[in-house]
This record gives C-alpha cells, structure tokens and sequence, in this order.
C-alpha cells in the first residue's frame, strides 16, 4: 500500500519567498512535472524544487494531441493524486483552457486547485489584459501564481503548431514586455517556452521574480521539462529542448537525481537543446 510520505527526506519546504531567495541568490531552481502520487514521491526524494501538475497531462496521459481537452476536474483529480506525493517539494498546478473565461472561473479554479486539490501555486498562460486581471484577482486572494509567456500551449491554434515564439525584434519585444506586465500583475513566477536563448536571458534580467525555461536556454533562473521527455518516453520525436536522462543511469530516480544536478551546476540545457 502507498504511504504518504513514509521516509521522506528532512528537507526545508519549498516556499514563494524560497523561490526568489534562489533568483536573488543565483541559484537555479529544478521543476519537473509530474502527473501522480508515485512519480511525485520521486521528485521530493530527488530533491526536485517544484512539481508542476501540467495540462500537459492531456498529452502524455490522457493521448490527446493538444492540452485543449483538459478539464478543471482533470486537473484536480491529478493535483490532489500529486499531492499526497510531495512535501518539501513544492506544488504548481495548471489553470486549463478556458478558465480563464471570466473571473468567477478564474477564481473558482483556484480556489478548487489551491483548497481543495492541495497546490500552493497556479499557473496560467498568456499576458493579455484578462490575464493580468486573472493574476491580480488570484493574487489578492493569497493564490499565488505562475505565469507562463512564450511558446503557450493553450494557443496551438493561433500559434499554427507547437512554434518557437519571440524569434523576430518585436515579438521579442512584446513577450519582454508581458514578462514585465505579469510580475506587475503581482506574478510570483514564470515559465518561459520555446523562445530563442537571447530573448530567455533578457526576459530573466529584466524581472525580479524567477523565470524558469522550457526550450529558453541556459540563463534563466531554472528549468522544468515533461517528465515524460526526460525519461526517454515521449510519444513520438522527443523535442530538441529535452535530454533523455536514463540514457547513463539505471533507476528513475537516478534519472531524475541527474536533472536537478544539471539544473543546478548549469549544465542542462547544453546548447543542443537551446534555439538560437
Ligand atoms: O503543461 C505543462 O506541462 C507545462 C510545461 C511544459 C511548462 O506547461
């Protein structure tokens, strides 16, 4: 039977003040997602700073090839699953596709992923005006939150495909200036998606709080990547932006210990995984 964190490691829990001691500090932060209690008991054993309950999970869980058909109680029944995984480590979980309607969603979905679900965070995506609206209202209310800026996944449509954002002067602009407009908002975090390394290391200079990089090259304040890509097991191309990391070791765990230490020293991402 699974006990809930039945030898876990004395380890300071991860907190928001935590988190930007790190950025202040320069020591970079290790995210990883995770999807259910057993692989989130192995982030907290690894020593991972932060899990992140993704929409992602419509991709490498559900088989869907987008996020789009995630819902609020998809999301909760994972976090909550997540949850009674993790102590030290902290806990991000993901506002899906259209929650961020109107603030009434908005506010019910982080009250739901936050009270009763057990996240300390919720992430949302985009820096429209109705999203800095979403961060203020969440914000206010004592639910922290993550922004997430670039490559965002919820908008594949608009987008034309899963493409790296920010690679011409005034897109890059624009994704600087909503870096900006988040942590105005009152954003405690970012993540920062599939944009070119110089754009990731003007985006982390120019905001206080700590900007976390999937495919945004090594000058960010720390790096998250899908579980799945970094365990060798995405369906499909694994993307350019992650390193199997099995390749080299012979547990999960030792994997997953491997991460955070390439997180930490700066040696992942190598330039192999970074778009210039
Ligand atoms: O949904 C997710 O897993 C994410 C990460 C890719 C950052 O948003």
């Amino acid at each position: 039977m699974y006990v809930q964190n039945a030898n876990a490691p004395a380890r300071k829990p991860v907190t928001v003040p935590g988190l930007h001691a790190m950025k202040a500090e320069g020591r970079r932060i290790a995210m990883l997602t995770a999807y259910d209690a057993s692989f989130a008991w192995q982030l907290e054993s690894a020593g991972v700073d932060v899990a992140l309950v993704g929409d992602s999970l419509g991709m490498v869980m559900q088989g869907h090839t987008s996020t789009l058909p995630v819902t609020l109680d998809h999301m909760v029944y994972h976090t909550a699953m997540v949850a009674r995984g993790v102590s030290a480590t902290m806990l991000v979980a993901d506002l899906p596709f259209m929650a961020d309607r109107d603030l009434p969603h908005v506010l019910e979905a982080g009250a739901r992923l936050v009270g009763e679900a057990g996240a300390a965070m919720v992430k949302i995506e985009g820096g429209a005006p109705h999203i800095l609206a979403a961060i203020e209202a969440l914000t206010v209310r004592a639910i922290p939150v993550c922004a997430h800026l670039g490559l965002t996944p919820q908008s594949v449509h608009k987008f034309g495909g899963f493409r790296i954002q920010g690679r011409e002067q005034e897109a890059a602009d624009r994704v600087l200036a909503e870096a900006l407009a988040v942590e105005s908002a009152g954003a405690d975090l970012l993540v920062l998606e599939g944009v070119p390394v110089a754009l990731g290391e003007r985006v982390s200079k120019a905001v206080k709080i700590p900007v976390i990089g999937i495919g945004a090259g090594p000058h960010c304040d720390g790096q998250v990547l899908v579980i799945q890509d970094m365990l060798g097991i995405t369906r499909g191309k694994r993307p350019k932006f992650s390193k199997d990391f099995l390749i080299g070791h012979d547990s999960v765990a030792a994997a997953i210990a491997a991460y955070v230490a390439d997180v930490r020293s700066g040696a992942f991402p190598a330039p192999e995984h970074c778009f210039n």
